[in-house]
């Protein structure tokens, strides 16, 4: 089996610092330690890199119908431009259609991803109703390794499920062993304020954000939090993006509960004054939950450095500016919700995180990577460098920079963001088991090589968190 040296970087798992080498054959790493020696075809120079553990985003919506359009990067783009940034595993949500089983919402994003993937992923699946039939099909994806469902308290008519719905789900998720991920947002007191908004002729992006108040979403996770625990199951909340959703978070961990959460780089570094943008480029940040107050960003980063919150994650789900976004020029509750990210996470981060000195490098590498794996049921096969996994493996350069630009990037949509931010940082080498698929700003990888990742641990509270 072909082996590859990557010598003399520092090497950081989320526990260990040190300067040394990763020795891997094959797909996996077959040893780490210093001043390895011995045969290898390819020998890559980490001197001054950081040798890190490859990304894993355990939210997003690749080729995802949402709000009347399609989310615009498919598992082929979004799976190169998550390569080129650093992440090498992606945990998707397939989608159960009202009326149709989960194993046809599985079937449908296991075709999607085939053939097309070209770094590993997972599913979690989103249930859009709960039925007896469905309660019981269960049991059929958890054994298929799709241990997670989410539900939703946001999009009523669309996603939304009522609590008693969400309850039996949440009671059958905890006999399987799998784990409710949750959007926690009160759907059904949101839509009072976007039909009274709308009534006062407030049409708007900016209105998107206004019609979800914080407290809309600490309530739902208040909510969520209390209905897994009578249930007896983890709940893993997404996207947080309030200050008052984490309290509640913080609240439910102090009492020992089995209550996670993650939050996205657009909470940490975007803000509510992006809705104030001119014209109609506020539409460029409508997703839910919206962003919020920058005052209250450093609850979040709190929240991270403590361990209330236990990953960072994306939910990329991009649309086109000049496309998808003007579905609601004249309406912002027509504007499809969400955002590109995939590319950029592991940058971010670096940069805003451990450059800024708000994490550590290892709390960076468990936040990215380690803790998502563990939490998901990938770990130790993903979400570290050790013998026996899989050479997941990014050399990152910290002291290189890289300017975010939708003209540069890899993401399939005509705007970023972060357009212009310049960030320290930069993706140097990716390799995806064991294979370099990421050399500079050239991509090697094939189209299709990416595997499915059935998830078999069963439980996030089982595995030792932070
Ligand atoms: O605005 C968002 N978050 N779009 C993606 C769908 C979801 O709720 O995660
Ligand atoms: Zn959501
Ligand atoms: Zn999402």
């Amino acid at each position: 089996m072909a082996k590859t040296l990557i010598k003399g970087g520092t090497v950081v798992t989320a526990t260990e610092v040190f300067c040394g080498d990763v020795l891997v054959e094959g797909e996996r790493v077959e040893a780490v330690g210093r001043d390895l020696t011995g045969e290898a075809e390819r020998s890559i120079d980490a001197t001054d890199k950081l040798v890190i553990p490859g990304g894993i985003d355990v939210h997003t919506h690749l080729d995802m119908p949402f709000g009347g359009a399609f989310s615009v990067d498919d598992f082929e783009t979004g799976t190169i431009a998550a390569a080129h940034g650093g992440t090498t595993t992606v945990v998707d949500f397939a989608i159960q259609e009202r009326g149709k089983p989960l194993r046809h919402a599985w079937e449908t994003w296991m075709a999607k991803a085939e053939g097309k993937a070209t770094i590993d992923y997972g599913f979690h699946m989103i249930m859009s109703e709960h039925t007896r039939e469905l309660e019981r099909e269960m049991g059929d994806l958890v054994e298929e390794g799709v241990t997670s469902f989410k539900l939703f308290m946001a999009y009523p008519g669309v996603f939304y499920m009522d609590d008693g719905g969400i309850f039996r789900c949440m009671q059958r998720s905890g006999e399987l062993g799998a784990t409710i991920c949750m959007h926690a947002e009160n759907g059904i007191v949101i839509d009072v304020l976007v039909e009274q908004a709308l009534a006062r002729g407030e049409t708007e992006p900016r209105y998107h954000a206004l019609t979800r108040p914080p407290r809309a979403e600490a309530e739902a996770t208040h909510r969520a939090i209390a209905l897994a625990e009578m249930a007896d199951v983890p709940v893993y909340i997404v996207h947080l993006s309030a200050a008052e959703a984490l309290a509640e978070v913080s609240a439910a961990r102090a009492r020992g509960l089995d209550a996670f959460a993650e939050t996205c780089p657009q909470y940490l570094f975007l803000s509510h004054d992006n809705y104030e943008e001119p014209g109609f480029e506020g539409a460029k940040y409508v997703m839910s939950p919206p962003l919020r107050d920058k005052a209250k960003q450093g609850e979040l980063w709190r929240g991270l450095k403590t361990g209330d919150l236990q990953a960072i994650s994306t939910d990329h789900c991009p649309f086109c500016f000049n496309e998808g976004k003007q579905l609601g020029r004249d309406d912002f509750s027509k504007i499809p919700n969400g955002a590109p990210g995939i590319e950029t996470r592991m940058l971010l981060t670096f940069d805003g995180g451990v450059a800024a000195g708000r994490i550590s490098l290892n709390r960076w590498v468990e936040l990215t990577s380690t803790s998502p794996a563990k939490l998901f049921g990938l770990f130790p096969k993903k979400g570290t460098i050790a013998p026996g996994g899989d050479a997941d493996i990014v050399v990152f350069d910290p002291a290189g920079r890289t300017t975010l630009s939708a003209e540069t990037l890899h993401m399939n949509v005509d705007y970023n963001p972060y357009e212009g931010r310049v960030v320290r940082g930069a993706v140097d080498v990716v390799l995806s088991r064991g294979e370099v698929i990421v050399d500079g700003s050239s991509f090697s990888g094939s189209t299709g090589r990416g595997r499915y990742l059935p998830r078999k641990d069963r439980f996030a509270r089982l595995t030792p968190l932070v």
